[in-house]
């Protein structure tokens, strides 16, 4: 049913294996991602596809879709993966890519959002799981949590705060895709039956 694409830790992967979601295959672009292992301890098939053995980023991406393609999925969830993907990419899976981004979006596309929020200087901060499209980090936004940035931050207390709404909301986005109460329509994910796409800041 889901294909998992990772690069490293996999938390988000795991909150999505505990949350008892039907993860066929979790494929990593780096053959040391430690999510791996976790995947496969839990009984899930695992891939590697290293980006490093391809010339360009359409071979590697040609690679990653053959091995795609072998699970059928329905859904496809990037958890913490870590290459930029081509537009052909986010075509040839349009409405069926979901990743979750590290901030609200549309503020702190791209790396480094917690350092980047605590620099402007925000009181809100959090993250959003996103249908993929051809613009990094800027698809329809299927849910949001948001966490208070506290005066004592520092970017690793901010991600771990973020980091803890991350595992709540990724899979209650992908239990929403499968369940088929996505509707998109101009650019705008509305869920059928449920006002929950925010979750609210506690302190
Ligand atoms: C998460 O913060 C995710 O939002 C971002 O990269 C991090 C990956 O963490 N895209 P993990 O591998 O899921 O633990």
């Amino acid at each position: 049913m889901i294909v998992v694409l990772i690069s490293g830790r996999g938390s988000n992967m795991r909150a999505l294996l505990d949350a008892g979601l039907p993860v066929n295959a979790v494929i990593s672009n780096r053959a040391d991602a430690e999510g791996l292992s976790l995947a496969a301890a839990r009984g899930v098939e695992t891939r590697v596809v290293e980006h490093r053995r391809h010339a360009t980023r359409e071979a590697f991406e040609a690679a990653l879709v053959d091995e795609i393609d072998r699970f059928a999925p329905r859904l496809i969830a990037l958890a913490g993966f870590m290459r930029i993907l081509t537009p052909g990419f986010a075509a040839r899976y349009a409405g069926r890519l979901l990743n979750i981004h590290p901030s609200l979006l549309p503020a702190f596309p791209g790396l480094h959002t917690h350092e980047r929020a605590l620099a402007a200087g925000v009181k809100v901060h959090g993250c959003t799981v996103h249908f993929v499209t051809a613009e990094l980090d800027h698809g329809p936004i299927v849910v949001q949590a948001a966490v208070p940035v506290l005066a004592a931050d520092d970017a690793a207390k901010l991600a771990a705060r973020v980091l803890e709404q991350e595992h709540l909301v990724y899979p209650r986005a992908v239990r929403w895709f499968l369940d088929g109460r996505l509707e998109l329509g101009n650019g705008v994910v509305h869920v059928k039956g449920s006002d929950a796409q925010l979750v609210l800041p506690r302190r």
